[in-house]
């Protein structure tokens, strides 16, 4: 049950007799609440359609609406817009069930089987804040398709299998060439070489720098990736070493971050069914031969610009990026029978997406039921208006940034005087979670399609909308709710609204599943951020107005109680959706 589909239901069945679509009958909140709680804008195109005056429809509609007990108000405006208020009666009486739902009047929809590709980090280099995004986005998305009900799986796909891994060979074994890694001839085991990530952010610049100014090195890496995909032993031995060094580092990051994955897969994984994959793409006739590589076709006859074909073998035989991302999309469907695969990497990616998902459709892996989609996002910039990075102009590493933003927690808290006679893991512990809460409210409340400013200073505040602020009014309300109990209070049934404020906070509170809904959507959680700050704000207004504790009146006061409960668990369902935790206390 939620109520705005509620509402578009006997809007529609109205449209309906008057023999009309009952999809004109989508009723949404009121822009002007002044006027109205909500609206019912169906009136103007159902006109065109029915080439009758959009006035008229609308008058036909209020007339069939206004019979039913449940709004206070339906009025006609403009040009044909209808206006609706609820009664208080059938407010309490909806917000009730969501009340008494665990689900918070959340349905749970017929589930499909989802995955999020996010994270992407690389072998060799340090997350830099694309892929932070990706991380706090996806980890989000996640979040939210699993509340829905979608069996939803999160791979990291890690990029462990394309040309840097050549370069790191070759590096390596020029710096210390009779390592047994690079004897053909070797057999026994190899050693175990003390390398850090560190060692391996430092060499990959240098031999990718040397790749681009001399060709002979460029060959020699580009020879040792092909040799190392064809599975030559001590390259494998070699890779799977920097393959684990790379993402135990990766490991440490998301975990500080919060951030699970149930798989941990990457662009290895798929190897073993390239060869396969394009024998059948061969035999379907799909693939074509372009000087020595292979190719498919991926034009449309209505494409504007040039689409050029899709590589999926270079003429050495060689695999690409593209190539793994074409054969994991058939494992995702064959084998782990994904229906919609979400991809949450940089806008700057688009034209990759759109090659490989337009191969895959060609290519029958991807028929066209199975969800393909790119969640692109753009930047998170820095004063420069350039993608952040660190004053000396380096990329930020992942680590250094949740430093920065846990002492930007810390010195927040102190100012506040919040936590600060609490023991001192406790408060590091505070401090880590608002440290989080800034960066990742941060970002979620931005669409994820804009390109935002780092704004440490405004996203750390425990005033406005941030994340700090949103943590901080939960953990008020449930201290309040702690008082409550202590006084002997309890709760009760909702009774219709007596102040404003009450009602005004029971409207939000009833439009959570919505707000959800759509957020998964249009894979936009900062619908969710937008609204819990609503939430918050709305509660903040309330608590102001309505003296719990002072109530005279029992079954207010125990509906009022209600209503705090109902805020919290909203709150906390919320701030959980995007990734962000509530601590007990503050
Ligand atoms: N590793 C890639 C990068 O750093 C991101 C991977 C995104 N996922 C994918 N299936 N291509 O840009």
């Amino acid at each position: 049950m939620s109520l705005l589909n509620d509402l578009s239901r006997i809007f529609g069945i109205a449209f309906e007799q008057a023999g009309l679509d009952p999809a004109f009958g989508a009723v949404v909140v009121s822009q002007r609440p002044d006027l109205g709680q909500f609206q019912c804008n169906g009136a103007l195109p159902a006109a065109k359609i029915a080439g009758r005056p959009p006035r008229e429809i609308a008058q036909d509609i209020v007339d069939r609406v206004q019979r039913d007990g449940r709004f206070g108000a339906v009025s006609l405006a403009g040009p044909g817009f209808i206006n609706i208020s609820l009664t208080d009666d059938f407010l309490a009486g909806e917000l009730q069930l969501v009340a008494d739902d665990p689900r918070l009047g959340v349905p749970e929809i017929p589930a499909s089987r989802v995955l999020v590709d996010y994270g992407g980090p690389n072998v060799a280099k340090e997350m830099h804040v694309g892929h932070l995004r990706a991380t706090i986005i996806g980890d989000s998305l996640k979040r939210i398709a699993r509340f829905l009900g979608h069996d939803t799986l999160g791979d990291a796909h890690f990029g462990d299998w394309g040309t840097q891994m050549g370069m790191l060979i070759i590096e390596i074994a020029r710096r210390d060439p009779e390592l047994p890694f690079f004897d053909p001839d070797y057999v026994g085991a190899y050693p175990t070489l003390s390398l850090t990530l560190d060692d391996l952010e430092a060499m990959y610049p240098l031999v990718s720098a040397r790749c681009a100014e001399d060709a002979e090195e460029a060959e020699r890496a580009r020879i040792a990736t092909f040799e190392l995909q064809q599975g030559r032993p001590g390259y494998r031995a070699l890779w799977q070493q920097l393959h684990d060094i790379s993402m135990a580092a990766h490991r440490r990051d998301f975990a500080s971050l919060g951030v699970e994955f149930d798989l941990w897969n990457g662009e290895s994984t798929v190897h073993d069914r390239i060869e396969p994959m394009i024998e059948r793409l061969d035999r379907a006739g799909v693939v074509e031969e372009s000087e020595g590589a292979r190719v498919i076709g991926i034009d449309e006859p209505d494409d504007k610009g040039d689409m050029p074909p899709f590589l999926v073998a270079k003429s050495d035989g060689g695999f690409l990026y593209s190539t793994t991302d074409l054969a994991t999309i058939e494992e995702r469907v064959d084998d782990l029978r994904r229906q919609l695969l979400l991809y949450v990497v940089d806008a700057r990616q688009s034209f990759h997406f759109e090659q490989v998902f337009r191969a895959a459709r060609r290519g029958g892996i991807a028929p066209v039921d199975i969800g393909l989609e790119h969640i692109k996002f753009g930047t998170m910039n820095g004063p420069d208006g350039k993608p952040f990075q660190t004053r000396k102009g380096g990329v930020l590493k992942l680590r250094d940034l949740i430093s920065m933003v846990t002492e930007a927690a810390q010195i927040r808290l102190s100012e506040a005087d919040i936590a600060q006679d609490y023991p001192d893991d406790e408060r590091a512990e505070i401090a880590r979670k608002v440290g989080l809460a800034a960066l990742k409210f941060g970002d979620l409340s931005n669409h994820r399609t804009s390109n935002y400013l780092f704004d440490l200073d405004r996203f750390a505040s425990f005033e406005g909308k941030t994340g700090p602020y949103l943590q901080y009014s939960a953990v008020r309300i449930k201290s309040i709710m702690r008082n409550a109990e202590e006084a002997g209070l309890s709760r009760g049934s909702l009774v219709p609204a007596g102040f404003e404020t009450e009602r005004n906070l029971m409207l939000v509170l009833a439009r959570l599943p919505e707000v959800i809904e759509r957020a998964f959507e249009l894979r936009a959680p900062n619908h969710i951020a937008e609204y819990a700050y609503d939430l918050a704000t709305q509660f903040n207004r309330f608590y102001e107005e309505c003296h719990i504790l002072r109530e005279e009146d029992p079954a207010r006061q125990a509906s009022w109680l209600t209503l705090v409960d109902l805020t919290l668990k909203e709150l906390i369902l919320l701030l959980d959706l995007l990734g962000i935790e509530v601590p007990d206390r503050m």
